[in-house]
């Protein structure tokens, strides 16, 4: 039987989901049809991750328990993509009977071909990497195509990353730095808006690096790439879109042009995303980061300055080799001091073939455990002291979709906070759109938002604070 169903289970960041709707699309032109359950499915394609070691062995505990789901049915197929068939390839054929194909980062427009290779029982893999811009030619949304998140959409502006961070497998698994051109981002961006999308979100490991090496090499005037900030300003004058965000950007790579626009442009989000892993300086320099944490409390400023109500997130690494207690103490200073309101934080994991795997004076499990504790405590009282601040103001929520508990609907709004709305105080709220609300009660991990108060209650003062954060 031939295998015409798709499934795709996705691990990794951001652009490893955005990697798989493009797969997905691929395969809905090359005639497959989709589904969410695996059991229905002929074919599965695992799109992987490998930045910290549990995300790999994830990967190979779940190719354990699919042999038996093979089984189950004659014709079934199994593809692996991602990070670790970058890394891996061969020996992913060779240790794993039960994959059928294998594809690099940069070869997703080969799936379709490696799936009817598979189908005619070749076993092919292609890991290749090229700097060509020709990955990024995809088909456009095929009908059938099923946005797991209405209204809003990812872009790819640049893929890979030069930055070598020592702890950093990404620069292995994605290559080098590659930005698109202006006109091809624009153009997506045109047919994004004119399908519905209001907020775009715009992708690159090292996200406003964009552009770089062209300015350098003085393309920028030949139609190729320009500034990051004046890619942002023409993506603002696009109709239709409401909000733009990007992730993750470097903390080096902020010029004085993007720090004004996010005083100037009002479609770009009050918040960044942005990853400084450590706040002491002896740790940022073998992490080869480039950057003291003086730099970020700097960068922190002129942001601010540029956009007072900016909320700030960030990741960080306890725990990475010759981190002292001192140095970590340089961590929880830095979290307090520019007041990040989130934060993804995790234990250093050593990465075979990085530079970090090799630096001795290992942090001891039960000392990085004890301060990934702490480092998470305090993030959630800042974000909790956060929300608490953002009672009574109001704010626009893109409506995303219906949360856990099923009465109510959970959105985003502009400066990134999950905020929850009873169905029954909105009626009309469609996922994809927005709406105003006003924020009524702070919890640990979201905002209670509100119908929005009748003006004259508002005029007496019912919604103080708000006029700051009005848009
Ligand atoms: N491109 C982004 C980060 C991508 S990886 C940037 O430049 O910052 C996402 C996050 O995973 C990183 O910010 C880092 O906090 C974490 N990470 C990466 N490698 C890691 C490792 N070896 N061990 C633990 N965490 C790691
Ligand atoms: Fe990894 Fe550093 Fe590149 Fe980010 S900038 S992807 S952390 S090497
Ligand atoms: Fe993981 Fe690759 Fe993203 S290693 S975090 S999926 S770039």
């Amino acid at each position: 039987m031939e295998p015409r169903t798709f499934a795709i289970r996705t691990f990794g960041c951001q652009m490893n989901a955005h990697d798989s709707d493009k797969v997905a699309n691929l395969l809905l032109h090359a005639g497959y049809e989709a589904t969410a359950d695996d059991e229905a499915a002929d074919l599965l394609v695992i799109n992987t991750c490998s930045i910290r070691e549990k995300a790999e062995h994830r990967l190979y505990s779940d190719l354990g328990r699919l042999r038996e789901w093979k089984a189950q049915r004659p014709g079934r197929l199994i593809g692996v993509g991602g990070c670790v068939a970058q890394q891996a390839g061969d020996a992913l054929l060779a240790r794993f009977s039960q994959v059928d194909f294998v594809f690099g980062t940069h070869n997703l427009r080969l799936v379709p071909s490696l799936v009817r290779a598979a189908e005619e029982g070749q076993r092919e893999i292609d890991v290749s990497t090229s700097p060509s811009l020709d990955r990024f030619d995809l088909p456009e949304r095929h009908p059938g195509f099923v946005e797991t998140s209405p209204g809003r959409a990812y872009l790819t502006v640049m893929e890979g990353c030069d930055m070598f961070c020592s702890f950093c497998i990404v620069p292995t698994t994605r290559g080098r730095e590659v930005s698109r051109t202006a006109d091809s981002i624009l153009r997506e961006a045109e047919s994004l808006a004119a399908r519905g999308v209001v907020e775009l979100v715009l992708l690159g490991q090292t996200v406003n690096a964009y552009g770089r090496h062209d300015q350098r090499r003085g393309r920028a005037t030949q139609g190729g790439t320009m500034s990051f900030a004046a890619l942002i300003r023409r993506l603002a004058e696009i109709r239709g879109l409401r909000r733009i965000r990007y992730t993750s950007p470097h903390p080096i790579f902020f010029d004085d042009d993007l720090v004004r626009a996010h005083g100037e442009i009002e479609a770009l989000c009050p918040h960044v995303h942005m990853p400084v892993q450590s706040g002491a300086d002896a740790v940022l320099e073998r992490m080869r980061r480039r950057y003291t944490s003086d730099d970020v409390r700097r960068l922190t400023l002129r942001l601010r300055a540029a956009r007072p109500d900016l909320a700030l997130t960030t990741d960080l690494i306890v725990g990475f080799p010759g981190e002292k207690d001192a140095d970590f103490e340089a961590t929880l200073a830095l979290i307090r001091d520019v007041g990040y309101v989130d934060g993804f934080s995790f234990k250093y994991s050593p990465r075979p073939g990085t530079a970090g795997a090799e630096i001795a004076d290992r942090v001891p499990e039960d000392v990085a455990q004890a301060r990934l504790e702490a480092v998470q405590d305090l993030l959630r009282q800042q974000t909790l002291r956060y929300h608490r601040g953002r009672v009574g103001t109001s704010t626009e929520v893109l409506v995303a979709g219906r949360s856990r508990q099923d009465h109510q609907l959970a959105g985003r709004d502009p400066w990134h906070r999950v905020v929850n709305l009873d169905v029954a105080s909105f009626p009309h709220a469609v996922p994809g759109h927005l709406v105003r609300v006003q924020i009524a009660e702070a919890t640990p991990h979201s905002l209670i938002g509100e119908p929005v108060l009748p003006l004259p209650l508002a005029q007496a003062g019912f919604s103080s604070g708000a006029a700051a954060f009005r848009r």
